[in-house]
């Protein structure tokens, strides 16, 4: 779609729009997956309005299948390390070896030569992360990847990867319910910023609490993720819907969806920052989308924030397991 604002990705990277697509709820955590039709109907209404995609492979390369020329149009990213063990709990494997494999895997599932952007997912804290990157430096020599990402690592693993090869981007939770990386403790988008690395915002809409339309976790379905999250468990959650109903009065008083204007201050954040939501309803992607057309006045920026710092946010965003692989930092080689 023309007339979409773009930003570089990275000092010197591609230009990429500056609201992406999240795939991962299509097709798995959010509840029942989408029927293939309507997934791929989404991905042809992405198409026309968006340019950041990840994950989902199987249900890519069908799309691929059927609109092979439409490649050039995608900027496609995707990740690996995180795995899924047989008795439910988490791996992750960022060594080397496993780098080179799971691309591989990853592209055949694909059905494509290269992927524009790729993900460590998660740094394992037993590789060194720049035998990570050396790895994923062979794969981009390869013409397997173009341009390199981190994701949960911390501040000292990026400085670090970045000595070895340019990080183009960094993926991390980022929305009025995930501030960390702006802390001092962690001075993730500190280090990014001083390194020239985009921030890519997973989960912006606070994995959809910040929509409005989620309002106890009797909202979701069986098996939904969310439900182990102890930031929707059913003590913390009503405690976390104040932040919503304060957003939820701001975009009432601007006249827009509260989703658009969460997107909207991300973005305000700075043009380094690329927000990813996801959802499975067409008509929402074009609201998303339509988030880089909101211009926030610097009284609503600071209303927003004040809203965000005031409030009490109960409950960590992430299951006790996973918290453990968030902001990771490695041995040195
Ligand atoms: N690096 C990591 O470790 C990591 C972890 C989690 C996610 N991610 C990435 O981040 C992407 C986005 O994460 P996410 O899905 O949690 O993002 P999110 O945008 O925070 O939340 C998605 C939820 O918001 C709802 N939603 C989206 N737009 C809406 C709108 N305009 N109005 C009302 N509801 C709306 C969706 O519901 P409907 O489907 O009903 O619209 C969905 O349940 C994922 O696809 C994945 O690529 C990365």
């Amino acid at each position: 779609m023309s007339g979409v604002p773009t930003r570089p990705l990275g000092k010197n990277g591609p230009e990429v729009t500056r609201v992406g697509f999240g795939l991962m709820g299509l097709s798995s955590y959010y509840g029942k997956p989408l029927p293939i039709e309507e997934a791929l109907h989404a991905l042809d209404r992405a198409h026309e309005l968006a340019d950041v995609y990840d994950g989902n492979e199987e249900l890519l390369r069908e799309w691929f299948e059927r609109n092979p020329e439409k490649r050039q149009d995608i900027f496609l990213a995707t990740k690996f390390s995180l795995g899924a063990l047989p008795d439910g709990t988490t791996s992750r494997d960022s060594s080397p070896a496993y780098a080179l494999r799971a691309c591989e895997a990853s592209l055949r599932r694909l059905g494509l030569s290269y992927v524009d952007l790729y993900y460590c997912h998660r740094l394992d804290g037993r590789t060194p992360v720049e035998e990570t990157i050396k790895a994923m430096v062979e794969l981009k020599n390869a013409g397997k990847i173009k341009y390199i990402g981190l994701s949960e690592c911390s501040a000292a693993s990026l400085r670090r990867a970045h000595n070895i090869h340019p990080i183009s981007a960094v993926q991390m939770e980022y929305s009025p319910f995930s501030m960390e990386i702006e802390s001092p403790e962690y001075k993730l988008l500190e280090t990014c910023r001083a390194l020239g690395v985009a921030l890519v915002a997973y989960s912006p809409l606070g994995r959809g609490i910040m929509s409005g339309a989620l309002r106890s976790v009797a909202d979701f379905e069986e098996g939904d993720f969310r439900k182990t999250l102890p930031r929707f468990s059913v003590e913390n959650f009503p405690k976390n819907l104040e932040l919503v109903d304060s957003i939820g009065k701001l975009a009432v008083c601007k006249g827009i969806h509260p989703s658009q204007l969460t997107l909207a201050w991300l973005l305000a954040q700075g043009s380094d920052i690329f927000p990813i939501p996801g959802t499975t309803k067409v008509e929402r992607l074009r609201e998303n989308v339509d988030s880089m057309f909101v211009e926030l006045s610097q009284g609503e920026a600071m209303q927003f924030r004040k809203a965000v710092e005031e409030a009490n946010v109960q409950g960590d965003r992430s299951s006790k397991e996973l918290t453990e692989m968030l902001f990771v930092d490695t041995p040195l080689p």
